[in-house]
């Protein structure tokens, strides 16, 4: 079955074919800028559509206004999302009037939403390309026919979603790398958009995750994060994911993580990799939601508030330091104080390193958006305040605790605030800076902690034999 929703080869040729007679039009855009909105997935997206615009022959630019052609990929998980990317859309319009040649492209979760292309045509026909997150490897075809027919190009498409393998790609990290081990959702959260816009689940063959990792670790990447909506159910080629992690684990890459996880599906053999697997990071997403068993059932969640608490005693029971981060929905339809006040008795519980904390956004479509929301803006907006002070707190008194340890750090980047300081992750996931010089970046560098702010842990680099 898993193979007729693989793209074909000859399919991908002829994107091939489009991509070359793109390179060789004389009067084709010369640079290209993305923005990227939202999750990681959309990220690894990016790095695929940035392939693709570099195998048709045209060079990233770094300033958005000096581009040739400026493609957005979108997000739609909440209003706000949405909103600024229309926002930045409108913003567009001026641009164009200023340089009529620059070419416009919306892609995305956002373009994927249902009426939005038919909204986007109608209200912003200076855009020249929409489309969706089926088709993204046929942007060659798509960019061929707006340079050649001089018209705007609408396409997106209704389907169950494909995997489209062997797709060029520029990496935004050397040492840094995300692998997409599946796509798509069946879970259907009822407050959630994405598996309306992402599609079912399909899982990726073992073994072309295996290769792309293979081929990552042989370039010199530290780091490797599997990326799916939720990997818990990957069923690549009948395996599950913790075996894949294991094969992972195998090819030797320092470094790995994994995202996003739902607790329905944390399965045994997963909680026993954390104390078996010498390169996964102690370190995991795992969002509750919510903290009441009511709540978590309105949102189709599928877990009970002490089915969570239990995971996390097991996780803790084989890797007692490991960091737990999360997110949390205030203000669901109906959501009372005493509901509320269980999501904050949870987080006290828990003691996450981190949480991504978000106000209800009412997503046309889902089945949350036909219950009842009678809670004040103001009364949530409380709410959210009290969560953000509560985990403020637990973050901060963790990040102490912390201080006088030594950690290998993996340096991402030089500090914009602290010339001379360098910035990157511990094990666990907490970002420390220390100083030190741009030729660290990519390097596993141990550091001892000795400080630590209300964030980011600050240290200093150490020598040990
Ligand atoms: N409103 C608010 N937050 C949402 N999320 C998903 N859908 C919504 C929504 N309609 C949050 C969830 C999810 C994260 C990626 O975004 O917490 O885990
Ligand atoms: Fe949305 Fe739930 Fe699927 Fe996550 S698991 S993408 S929250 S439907």
């Amino acid at each position: 079955m898993e193979k007729q929703i693989i793209v074909a080869g000859d399919e991908l040729a002829r994107q091939q074919e489009y991509a070359a007679r793109v390179r060789s039009l004389a009067r084709r855009p010369q640079t290209f800028h993305i923005v990227t909105m939202g999750c990681q997935m959309n990220e690894r997206d990016s790095e695929t559509i940035a392939g693709m615009l570099s195998e048709m022959g045209l060079r990233p630019e770094k300033t958005r206004e000096k581009a040739d052609l400026i493609l957005y990929n979108t997000c739609c998980v909440r209003e706000n999302a949405e909103n600024r990317a229309l926002g930045n859309v409108i913003w567009l319009k001026e641009l164009k009037r200023e340089r009529p040649d620059i070419l416009i492209c919306v892609g995305g979760c956002m373009a994927q939403e249902e009426g939005m292309a038919d909204r986007l045509k109608k209200q912003y026909p200076f855009i020249d390309l929409v489309f969706g997150t089926h088709n993204l490897h046929r942007l060659p075809e798509y960019l061929w026919r707006v340079l050649e027919e001089r018209n705007p190009v609408v396409e997106v498409l209704r389907s169950d979603g494909v995997i489209a393998e062997g797709l060029p790609q520029q990496r935004a990290s050397a040492f840094s790398a995300f692998v997409n081990i599946m796509y798509g959702c069946n879970n259907f959260c009822s407050y959630c958009i994405v598996p309306y816009v992402r599609g079912r689940e399909r899982s990726r063959e073992p073994q072309a995750v295996l290769d792309e990792c293979k081929r990552l670790v042989d370039q010199g990447v530290q780091e490797i994060t599997l990326l799916g909506q939720n990997v818990n159910s990957y069923r690549g080629g009948g395996g599950e994911f913790a075996e894949l992690l294991r094969r992972v684990d195998e090819l030797g890459v320092p470094r790995i993580r994994f995202m996003t996880s739902h607790p329905k599906d944390l399965s045994e053999e997963l909680i026993a990799a954390y104390g078996e697997l010498r390169h996964l990071m102690p370190n995991l997403h795992l969002p509750v939601q919510a903290g009441n068993d009511d709540i978590l059932r309105a949102m189709n969640r599928r877990y009970t508030r002490e089915r969570y608490l239990d995971l996390i005693n097991r996780l803790r029971s084989v890797k007692p330091d490991i960091g737990l981060s999360t997110d949390i929905i205030v203000g669901f339809p109906g959501e009372t104080l005493a509901q509320f006040e269980d999501t904050l008795s949870l987080v006290e519980t828990v003691r996450f390193d981190s949480a991504f904390t978000f106000i209800y956004s009412k997503r046309a479509g889902t089945k949350a958006a036909q219950m009842p929301d009678d809670t004040p803006a103001q009364t949530k907006s409380e709410r959210i305040q009290r969560l953000i002070a509560l985990q403020a707190d637990i973050s901060r008194e963790i990040l102490s605790a912390q201080v006088g340890k030594r950690e290998t750090v993996l340096v991402e980047s030089v500090s914009a605030r602290d010339e001379g300081w360098v910035g990157g992750k511990t094990p666990r996931g907490h970002m420390v800076n220390f100083p030190g010089g741009a030729e660290l970046i990519g390097r596993l560098i141990r550091v001892e902690i000795t400080s630590a702010g209300r964030n980011t842990l600050r240290g200093k680099r150490i020598m040990e034999e």
